[in-house]
Formats: structure tokens, C-alpha cells, sequence
């Protein structure tokens, strides 16, 4: 067989196996076997690009012109649905939809409401020429690179394809997405999404194709749009089977019957099962399924009367609200919680749910002892709505933020202007210092596996460790002394501290604990800083300097650098051999000619990049400053330098060009002496 043959066969195998996997859901091969198929593509193309299908699996990502979120006029206009809240709503419209039918609808189709965004997807001569968002259903927008990359979604239709095809379907995420993305946010430090709608809606809005393609989307076809060279279906239900045959994903979950007594049967199963499945719901919708019937009873002006979406409520549980407990966290902030009698809502058991702080419980008025409604919408994270007032037992106290810390003693305050309360017990509070050290080794800070919960307890209760430069005093024969702990796994711990010493300066500012230093602003503090003593000594102009890093983080982090306690801390890590310094470019100068200069950067330089420069400053031992003191030892002026140039100048400090900058990298800079 010839290269282009093979090429061709390979093709076709892959398509086959993508859609039995992303489509269908039974795989016939295993993920071994599909990567060396795979492979064998890949090398194939390399070798030969003339022979490249441009709908190939490989080019999900990047073969697609880049008119991204332009307008585009919808070939049919996109219809929404009208709701029903209620049985008794859902038979309303029964009622209406079908009195201009002369005898009784042929047939509905129940679907479940997939809880997404609606997509429409065009395919001319078999292959996915369009993907756009809905907009005001007349005009959309083009994100045609990005639902490329949504496995489910097929570059190219199977068997007998039409001229054209328009389809429309809903792009969901996951939920075990949802979790996975939110489980990994935070050991990044990062903020939780909401709820896998939105963080669906914001994926396909990204610019770059492949932070898309990172989100695992997928999608669920539910409606046909313009069809060119096509068969002539008489029902929806057919339709789906084709548009199946095409090898579009389309919702098991969907039935079609024959009476209206069947929907309502229809809506009650899927509501009891409505959390069974990996991909929210927010409703069934009912569609007639006759295409006959469609076109007699027609359309208002903004949905069909021929489908109705039945609305399930966010679903809502009340439970008895044992207790209001707290927790400090590894900032020393305190966080209330209701601990309830276990309830099942939404799709799990929640006992736990934060109350965020003592305003929030204010607001709400739920206290101890009171029966509480838990919701579960669309989020995955349980809430406490509020309490059942006809309910609460008489003489029920309000809750009131303990005065002093449970864990440790010390007096709890609210910091003037706040909302969190704080717990003063600096590391000496357990629970912070539990916290602490936990998130010190965590993934997205030092990422020491095996420096979970339960261990740092142990650790803590035996002595060992009171704060992160300890964990780095550990030797096998303490690790061995905890329970349950032998040669192996004392072993391993002890490597993974090991490894750690290693890890990017920003995970290692991140697990330091900084009030507002998260794991985005850690890592731009280190790229610009470089090591962490430069950032230790930064005033509040060279912090806020950085792109996004206002007063708030530049102040914490001053203030976390002025403690002593806090620097004692940086020199024993140091000293244990910690990195201390961001790999940068890879570029480590010496000899430090600038070491301690403070220098101002202003104007354009032609052989720099503004980033470029800073970086040779801190390369060479040197600090960069957002603007001119009396302190500032010199000031680097390339083109258009306006105000920071007349100021330095106003203060005496002296103004050098780009060549005298350039020859100061090598030789230094003498104070006094000027350039
Ligand atoms: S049919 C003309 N079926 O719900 C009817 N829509 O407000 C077109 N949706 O914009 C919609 N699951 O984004 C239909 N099985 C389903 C659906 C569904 C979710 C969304 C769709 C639509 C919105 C209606």
C-alpha cells in the first residue's frame, strides 16, 4: 500500500475510533492502541505535508481561519424556548399548542435541557465550515476555531452527507470536568468557578483555540437547522437518527411517545434521576414531533409553539443546622461554618457549607438549632439560603463570632474595614499553622507528595515541625515514628521534601502564605523580582509596578517581608538549600556588576524590550524601581522619557542613555561618579 493509501486508511480507522469513543461512548479499542494509530498519522504528516486533509484529527487546533467572535448571520434564525414552571403550566400549553391541530399531535419528543450554551454547527460538503454562538438568534458570533476542538463535535460527517447541514446543539462542560478544574484551582490558589455553564460560556470564548481545547468541552446536538441536498424527514425523532448517521452526539436520554400522560411520565423520571449523569440539566423539553405538526401550530415571535421547556426548580432541601463552627485559615483569617444534619441535595450529601463570614451569617439570621434550607443549584458548591422561621424553637440565640480563638487562645479581631474576622495567634494557632503547612506543600506551591492532612498533624502533635523550613530537618527515622509509617514510605517523603528544593520560585512565594498572594501574582512577582530577597526588599513602587499587582498585595507582602520571624524563616529554607531564585531565561550572570544599584527604567530602548531591560538589571545583581527618589541611584532614559527624566533631574540623580546603560551591564556603576 502506498503512503497516500495508508494515509487515507488511517483516517478513516481514527474517525471511526474518535467517534465510537467521543459520540457513542463504547470504545472498541484501548487508549494504546488508539495512540499508535495515532502516532502513525502524526508521522505521516510530518513526513509528507502535501498529503495533509486539513479535517484531520491532528488539526483540531489551529486549521481554521481566524476570524474569531466576527458577526455571522444565521441561515435560520435561532429560536428560544418558552417555559412552563409548573404541570399545571405544562398542560396550559398542551392545551394552546394543540387546538389547531384537527385530532391529537402525532407523537412528542421529550429531551432533557441540557444547561450549556447553544451552538450551531455548519457543514458544507461534509465538513465543519461554521460553529457560532446563538446571540440575538439572528446574528452570531464565529468561533469556528474553537468548537474545533471539541471532540464530540465531528470535522467530518459519515456516509451519505448532504450539501449542507446546519445543526444545533448544546456545549456543555462536564461535571467531572467542573470539579477536576476547580479541584486543581485550588492548589493553585486560585478562585473556584461558579458553575460548569459559565465556565463552559467562558471557554469557548477564549482567543487562544487551545486553552479551549484544555476545558474537555463537549456537546449534545437537539435540533436541526438548514438543510441543502438532504432527505425530506417527517419527524424530529427521524431527524435525530439521521443527523445520528451523520455522526452527531445524540442524547441517549431522549424518548419519544405518544401521549401526553408518557411526557408527564417522562418529566418525573428524569427529574428523579436528574443528578445521575455527568452534565447538568435544568429542564425536559417538549417538542411536538411531527414536522406536520410543527408547521400547523407555528411559531411566536421569539420561540416555537410547538416545543415548551419544562422548568426543574434549583433543587432545595431543608436540615437541621447543628452548629456553627470556625476555621483559621493559613492567613489567619476565620471562616464560620454550618455544620448540618446530612442532607442530600443536588446530586450529593452535604453535611458542611461555608457561611464566609460573620456579616454573612448576620444577613442570612441562621443560628444553631434552626431548621435551614441547603441549595444546590447550577453551582456545585451547597449554600445555605436562609433559615425556616416557622420552624425555630423559642429563645434561639443569634451566633456571634467567638472572642477568642478555639484553637489557639488568642483574641480573634476584625480588621477595620474587613469582612473577614482574624485570628492573632500568628503560627502558634494550630489550625493555622495546620493550614499553613498543608498548603506549603501543596501541588501548587512546593508540591511535596505525601505532606497531606493527617501527616502534618502527626508531625505537629510530635514535635517535629512548627514551620515549613522544619519539614526540611526531616529524616527517615522521624518519619518512621508515625504510625502505619515504614522504611518505604518515610523513604519516599523524604525524596519528595528533597525534590521540592528545586521548585520555581513562585510556587515557592506562593507557599510562603502571603495574605492576597495567590498563585498568578506569586509567579509574576518572581519573573520580575527573580530572586526572593529582591522581592523581600522591593518598596510599594517596584511591587505595584507589576502589571495587575496593586497597593492591597504590595502591602501585604512589605509587611510579611518587615517581620522578622518571617525572614528568620526565608534564611533557614535558604540555608537548607531551598532555590531561591527564578530560572528565568536560564540566564544566571556574574560577575553582579549592579549588585544593590536601584535603577529607574524610562522611555523606549531600541536594543531592549522594556521586560528585557529589568531582566539584565536583575541579572545583574540590580533592582529595578517603578519611580524617582532621592534613593534612586541612576535613571536609564531611552527614547520619549518624559516625567521621571525631569524629576531625576530635579533631584540630581543622575540620567544615563542606552549606550552608557548597556556598558554599565559590564563594567557597573560607581555612585558619585555618574555616567
Ligand atoms: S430546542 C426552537 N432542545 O435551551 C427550539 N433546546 O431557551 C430550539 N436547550 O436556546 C431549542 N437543551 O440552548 C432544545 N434538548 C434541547 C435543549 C435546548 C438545551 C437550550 C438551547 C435553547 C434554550 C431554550
Amino acid at each position: 500500500m502506498n503512503t497516500q493509501d495508508r494515509y487515507r486508511q488511517l483516517l478513516d480507522e481514527l474517525r471511526e475510533h474518535n467517534h465510537r469513543y467521543h459520540v457513542l461512548g463504547s470504545p472498541t479499542i484501548d487508549d494504546n492502541e488508539y495512540d499508535l494509530l495515532y502516532r502513525e498519522l502524526v508521522e505521516i504528516e510530518e513526513a509528507h505535508p502535501d498529503l495533509v486533509d486539513m479535517a484531520s484529527l491532528t488539526r483540531r487546533i489551529g486549521a481554521a481561519p481566524d476570524d474569531a467572535f466576527a458577526p455571522v448571520q444565521h441561515r435560520e434564525r435561532m429560536f428560544s424556548l418558552d417555559n412552563a414552571m409548573s404541570l399545571d403550566e405544562l398542560a396550559a400549553w398542551y392545551e394552546r399548542s394543540t387546538s389547531s391541530l384537527e385530532r391529537a399531535p402525532n407523537g412528542f419528543s421529550c429531551e432533557l435541557k441540557i444547561d450549556g450554551l447553544a451552538v450551531s454547527l455548519t457543514y458544507i460538503d461534509g465538513r465543519l465550515a461554521q460553529g457560532a454562538t446563538r446571540g440575538d438568534g439572528s446574528i452570531g458570533e464565529n468561533i469556528t476555531s474553537n468548537v474545533r476542538t471539541i471532540k464530540s463535535i465531528p470535522l467530518t460527517l459519515r456516509g451519505d452527507v448532504p450539501d449542507l447541514v446546519e445543526v444545533r446543539g448544546e456545549i456543555y462542560l462536564p461535571v467531572s470536568e467542573f470539579e477536576a478544574l476547580n479541584q486543581r484551582q485550588a492548589e493553585e490558589g486560585e478562585k473556584p468557578y461558579i458553575n460548569p455553564r459559565n465556565t463552559a460560556a467562558g471557554s469557548v470564548r477564549q482567543k487562544d483555540p487551545s486553552a479551549t481545547a484544555d476545558r474537555n468541552l463537549a456537546v449534545w446536538i437537539y435540533q436541526l437547522g438548514a438543510v441543502e441536498g438532504g432527505p425530506l424527514l417527517g419527524t424530529h425523532t427521524a431527524q435525530m437518527e439521521w443527523l445520528g448517521d451523520l455522526g452527531f452526539r445524540i442524547n441517549p436520554a431522549n424518548a419519544t411517545v405518544a401521549t401526553y400522560d408518557e411526557v408527564v411520565a417522562y418529566i418525573e423520571d428524569a427529574t428523579t434521576h436528574r443528578h445521575d449523569r455527568d452534565y447538568e440539566t435544568d429542564g425536559i423539553v417538549i417538542k411536538l414531533d411531527a414536522i406536520g405538526d410543527q408547521q400547523q401550530v407555528g411559531f411566536t415571535a421569539r420561540s416555537p409553539r410547538w416545543a415548551i421547556a419544562f422548568k426543574l426548580p434549583p433543587e432545595e432541601r431543608t436540615t437541621l443546622l447543628r452548629s456553627i463552627e470556625i476555621n483559621v485559615g493559613r492567613t489567619g483569617a476565620v471562616t464560620p461554618y454550618a455544620v448540618m444534619e446530612p442532607v442530600f441535595v443536588g446530586g450529593v450529601t452535604v453535611t458542611n457549607a461555608t457561611l464566609h463570614n460573620e456579616g454573612e451569617v448576620h444577613r442570612k439570621d441562621v443560628r444553631p438549632g434552626d431548621t435551614v434550607v441547603v441549595r444546590r443549584a447550577g453551582d456545585v458548591i451547597p449554600e445555605v439560603v436562609g433559615p425556616v422561621l416557622e420552624r425555630r424553637p423559642p429563645g434561639l440565640a443569634p451566633w456571634a463570632m467567638p472572642a477568642v480563638c478555639p484553637f489557639c487562645g488568642n483574641p480573634i479581631v476584625l480588621p477595620e474595614g474587613q469582612a473577614k474576622a482574624k485570628c492573632t495567634g500568628g503560627y502558634t494557632c494550630k489550625s493555622r499553622l495546620r493550614e499553613y503547612l498543608f498548603h506549603f506543600g501543596s501541588r501548587g506551591a512546593m508540591d511535596i507528595e505525601g505532606l497531606g492532612y493527617r501527616t502534618v498533624d502527626t508531625l505537629v502533635d510530635l514535635g517535629l515541625i512548627d514551620d515549613p523550613a522544619d519539614i526540611y530537618d526531616l529524616e527517615v527515622a522521624d518519619l518512621r515514628r508515625m504510625e502505619g509509617w515504614g522504611e518505604i514510605s518515610a523513604r519516599n517523603l523524604v525524596a519528595a521534601i528533597e525534590r521540592s528544593k528545586t521548585r520555581p520560585l513562585g510556587k515557592l512565594i506562593f507557599g510562603l502564605g502571603i495574605d492576597h498572594v495567590g498563585g498568578t501574582v506569586a509567579s509574576q512577582i518572581a519573573a520580575h523580582f527573580r530572586t526572593l530577597p529582591a522581592a523581600l526588599d522591593a518598596d510599594e513602587d517596584a511591587i505595584t509596578a507589576i502589571n495587575g499587582v496593586g497597593p492591597e498585595i504590595a502591602g501585604s507582602l512589605i509587611a510579611w517581608a518587615s517581620d522578622p520571624e518571617n525572614r528568620d524563616l526565608v534564611d533557614r529554607l535558604a540555608a537548607h538549600g531551598v532555590s531561591m531564585k527564578d530560572p528565568g531565561n536560564g540566564r544566571d550572570v556574574e560577575p553582579k556588576t549592579l549588585a544593590g544599584v536601584s535603577i529607574v527604567i524610562t522611555g523606549t530602548l531600541d536594543g531592549f524590550s522594556r521586560d528585557e531591560a529589568k531582566a539584565a538589571v536583575v541579572d545583574h545583581g540590580g533592582k529595578v524601581v517603578g519611580s524617582v527618589s532621592s534613593r534612586t541611584d541612576v535613571v536609564v532614559a531611552g527614547q520619549n522619557a518624559g516625567s521621571k527624566r525631569a524629576k531625576a533631574e530635579s533631584l540630581g540623580v543622575p540620567v544615563v542613555d542606552e549606550d552608557a546603560f548597556s556598558l554599565m551591564l559590564v563594567e557597573g556603576f560607581e555612585r558619585g561618579v555618574g555616567a
